[in-house]
């Protein structure tokens, strides 16, 4: 595995456009199954997670033709409705193929997923809710087996508003038989952006981004062109590593209201803001004021900048207060942010830090994929030089990070590890 090797003081500075969001490609890439022609997708980041569902697709049975940004999945001939084993374990999205294929074809058969080991993880309520719409699901030496002869819309109320869990009920009832009625949905921009995507594939799905999501059965959909939204995450972790070294920058194709909390937190912290149509300029101070943070489902903090955000405030004049509410282990960062200096105690869901005047460079080693970008953030900003093991997890997540960084001014690059 590579590492990276980041010079740490360095004050960023510059202009970055934002790629394509992960979190909304991969349902938008599933969503191509059910159509039985050609879906040509742009804006598709070019990381880890991007290429396995892409060799899932292919394995089904899809032509899939790769440009830069671009993507075109022909899902005429899929012959395989069993999502291999070993793929399904290098990533948890993996589970939202089920959807699609239960929705075009009535069968689908998986194992548990994986993903980064950020807590528990169970997929109970995606089964739960395959059930609700008249799908018989049983297990068969470690697989899921999932089939029916048809999908009957129906009401499910969803006992926590999962992102997963609202994406695989929308692909699984676009050719319902009837209409399908979430209550307690996800309302993440990226159901937006899947909503959007079928919609204009001749879906019919109302009230995406709120926590009433109607999907009327349709009988067939077409092909079409779409762009999938800017990275939400990635814009708030480099407005974070841009902050953390007391920087000034722009960033570009990106949709600020979608950052709000994040946005909102950071000029609580000091930094002057300037929101834009499709950009954001942020100042950072020389010194950053400690904040409190509570991670929430949309519209409030998002569990994926907790950990960036916090390694951030390990340099803050003062003491804020993390609560991570959303997964259960997502402070494996913590003790490797010690490492380099960092006063931060972990009791239960809480983080409380303390700021210290500087971070020194050592060798950390990523947990997972947003904890590793918390150490390439600590590492920006520390004294000396940060080797960050394991960044396997990093670029699962993060295209083309140290080119984006070193266009900033940062001196980072990629060292082959053992
Ligand atoms: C998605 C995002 C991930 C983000 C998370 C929360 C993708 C590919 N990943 O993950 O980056 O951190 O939303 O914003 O879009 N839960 C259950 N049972 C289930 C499903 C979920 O108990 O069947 C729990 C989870 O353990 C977790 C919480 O619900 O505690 C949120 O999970 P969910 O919203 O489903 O997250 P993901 O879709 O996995």
């Amino acid at each position: 595995m590579p590492n990276y090797i980041i010079e740490g003081g360095k004050r960023l500075e510059g202009e970055v456009v934002v790629s394509g969001s992960k979190n909304a490609s991969l349902p938008i890439m599933a969503a191509a199954i059910l159509n039985a022609g050609t879906t040509k997708l742009y804006n598709i980041p070019k990381i880890r997670d991007t290429r396995i569902t892409q060799d899932i697709l292919k394995f089904l049975g899809c032509k899939v033709k790769r440009g830069n940004d671009k993507i075109e999945i022909q899902a005429k001939n899929i012959h395989r409705k069993e999502i291999p084993e070993d793929l399904m374990h290098q990533m948890r999205s993996t589970v939202i193929l089920a959807g699609a294929l239960l929705g075009r074809f009535k069968e689908a058969k998986f194992s548990y997923p994986g993903g980064c080991d950020i807590g528990a993880r169970p997929i109970d309520l995606h089964l739960e809710s395959f059930k609700k719409l008249g799908i018989n699901i049983t297990e068969e030496g470690g697989f899921i087996v999932c089939k029916c002869d048809k999908i009957m819309g129906a009401k499910i109320d969803l006992d926590f508003p999962s992102v997963g869990a609202t994406e695989n009920i929308i692909l699984a009832s676009v050719y319902a038989e009837g209409v399908t009625k979430i209550t307690n949905a996800a309302m993440e921009p990226e159901i937006v952006d899947l909503a959007d995507c079928l919609n204009k594939m001749g879906a019919k799905i109302e009230g995406a981004g709120t926590n009433v999501i109607q999907i009327t059965g349709v009988k067939r959909l077409k092909d079409i062109s779409y762009t999938v939204m800017p990275d939400r995450i990635e814009a708030g972790t480099l407005l974070c590593m841009i902050a953390a070294t007391g920087g000034k920058a722009k960033l570009k194709q990106v949709v600020p209201e979608h950052i709000s909390p994040v946005l909102n937190k950071l000029r609580e912290c000091g930094c002057k803001i300037v929101e834009s149509k499709n950009e954001i300029e942020i100042e950072a101070p020389k010194k950053l004021k400690p904040v409190d943070i509570k991670t929430m489902p949309y519209p409030g903090f998002p569990t994926d900048m907790q950990s960036v955000f916090a390694s951030m405030l390990t340099t803050a004049k003062g003491t804020s207060m993390i609560i991570e509410n959303i997964f259960e282990n997502r402070y494996r960062y913590i003790p490797e942010l010690r490492r380099m200096g960092a006063k931060a105690v972990i009791e239960g869901k809480t983080a409380v830090i303390t700021g210290v005047r500087k971070l020194s460079g050592t060798t950390v080693k990523s947990t997972d994929l947003r904890g590793g970008a918390a150490l390439v953030t600590a590492g920006l900003c520390a004294k000396g030089k940060t080797k960050v093991t394991d960044i396997e997890y990093i670029l699962r997540g993060y295209e083309k990070l140290e080119e984006k960084l070193t266009s900033l001014g940062a001196i980072i690059y990629k060292e082959e590890g053992e």
